[in-house]
């Protein structure tokens, strides 16, 4: 059986689901409407023939005389009783008080004989209990036995006899077939729309799962470009299917990002490695008997050499911030911690003033090592892009919950078309690259990848020939 249900499509399922569901609920619905249909006509007819029957009764036991029937009295007007109380659609028969049949309203013989008295039911009656009756069937046909008491008066306990009165069935179940029959029709109908309108809403439900099936096999086979692209429904296939585009979205763009890294890397590998061949195959060539060409090409080789390993340890950086993020955060004292580093960033400082601009004292949760290398590799993108008498200065300031820290040059500053490019990998301003100053372009990638690290945020203010400000703000917590 879970074999079958695992062979079967969701569809499938879900509308043999749905359909058994739907008959079982219309099946005992309809039978349950045609029990109590068919209780209420008995319980109709019944009452029917009752009613009938009453005055009669009273007419023949109590009318006639001043004085109390009895069982002699009976025995004289059962015939006519049992006469009166048959009629075209009743027959009756009158028992006296041991149950034994003493008259019946059965004049001619083509008319139907009325039912064997049943002692079951008759003795009940003898009794005393008033609603006595009960179906039987009688040579194909049904007929319901209705058994009235006949009382000394209407309110005595003395019982003469009963008077038992039945009426074919035959009427109320042409009714009930007729009846049943727009029943099961009816549910039919039904169960077929239903089962058909179902279908239809859950083939239209499933619609985008099957679209999405074929975009990720198209994906899988290699085309990242293709989307499920659904209307935009609020329901939950609807979202699945936006979120996977999302995600598709962000894993393009992220092999992207990773391919266009890749290939930059290469470059700049290649830049260094291309002038270290050149020079190596001009040695080769005997250059090395000049002293003077041999110290001009060393030095440029190692120059290239130290450009290659300044590029192995940012990548390095890089990686090992990708990889695993380990930062490891403890309090800071600001003020000690910018008295240390102003040490080194003078020593870096080629003519440059550098100061600072102490904020309140302030302790930040930060890993002391990265917030380093993200002031050294910004004071030294300030040294690099400001002239000999200008001033850099380093600052911290608060702000409600954070701390925001910078780092301002009056140098040359950056073209207003640079600035979104900035902190992409291997990106190196047209100035940069003009000037000849050698960088990678690595140097604010790792430092934006850090402060994100520390769930802050950088953003730069530059102004051509003015100067240029990075500020980054850190959470004190
Ligand atoms: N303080 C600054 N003033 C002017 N330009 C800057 C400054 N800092 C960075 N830049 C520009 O941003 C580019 C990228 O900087 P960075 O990522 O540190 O790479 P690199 O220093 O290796 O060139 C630089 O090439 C330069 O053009
Ligand atoms: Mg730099």
């Amino acid at each position: 059986m879970k074999k079958i249900g695992n062979k079967l499509s969701l569809r499938a399922r879900l509308t043999l689901m749905y359909s058994g569901l739907l008959a079982v609920i219309v099946c005992i619905l309809g039978i349950t409407f045609f029990v109590d249909t068919r209780s209420l006509l008995i319980h109709y007819t019944a009452s029917h023939v009752r009613a009938g029957a009453k005055p009669v009764i009273e007419q023949w036991l109590y009318e006639k005389g001043s004085r109390f029937p009895t069982s002699d009295d009976l025995k004289q007007i059962a015939e006519l009783l049992a006469r009166d109380l048959t009629s075209r659609n009743t027959v009756a028969v009158i028992l006296d008080s041991k149950g034994v049949p003493i008259a019946t309203g059965k004049l001619l013989p083509e008319e139907p004989s009325p039912p064997q008295p049943e002692s079951f039911y008759y003795l009940q009656a003898l009794a005393g209990k008033n609603e006595v009756s009960y179906i039987i069937s009688q040579q194909k046909h049904r007929s319901l036995v209705i058994l009235i008491p006949l009382r000394q008066s209407p309110t005595s306990e003395k019982i003469l006899g009963v008077a038992q009165v039945s009426s074919p069935l035959t009427s109320v179940e042409q009714t009930l077939f007729r009846h049943g029959l727009s029943l099961a029709v009816g549910t039919l109908i039904t169960l077929f729309i239903g089962v058909g309108l179902g279908f239809l809403l859950i083939s239209s439900a499933l619609a985008g799962l099957n679209r999405m099936i074929h975009t990720c096999q198209e994906i899988s086979a290699g085309d990242l470009t293709q989307r499920v692209n659904l209307p935009r429904h609020q329901d939950e296939i609807g979202k699945l299917a936006h979120a996977f585009d999302e995600m598709v979205d962000r894993i393009e763009s992220t092999l992207d990002a990773q391919r266009r890294f890749i290939a930059n890397a290469a470059h700049e590998i290649r830049t260094p490695l291309t002038a270290l061949r050149g020079s190596l195959e001009v040695l080769m060539r005997g250059s090395q008997d000049d002293p003077a060409s041999f110290a001009r090409l060393s030095q440029g080789m190692y120059q290239e050499v130290m450009r290659l390993s300044r590029l192995c340890e940012q990548l390095l950086d890089l990686a090992r911030l990708e990889i695993a993020s380990k930062i490891q955060k403890r309090p800071l004292k600001l003020d000690e911690f910018f008295s240390g580093l102003m040490q080194q960033a003078r020593i870096l400082a080629q003519g440059q003033t550098v100061v600072i601009k102490q904020g309140p004292p302030i302790t930040v949760l930060a890993d002391p090592d990265m917030l380093k290398q993200i002031l050294l590799n910004l004071i030294k993108n300030a040294i690099q892009h400001s002239g000999r008498k200008s001033t850099i200065t380093l600052g911290w300031r608060f702000i409600p919950d954070q701390v925001e820290i910078w780092v301002a040059d009056d140098g040359e500053g950056i073209p207003p078309g640079d600035i979104p490019y900035l902190f992409e990998p291997f990106y190196r301003g047209s100035s940069s690259a003009s000037k000849g100053v050698k960088g990678t372009g690595l140097g604010l990638t790792i430092v934006k990848t850090m402060v994100e690290a520390h769930n802050g945020q950088i953003k730069v203010k530059s102004q051509l020939g003015k100067g240029t400000d990075f500020i980054f703000n850190l959470p004190l917590h």
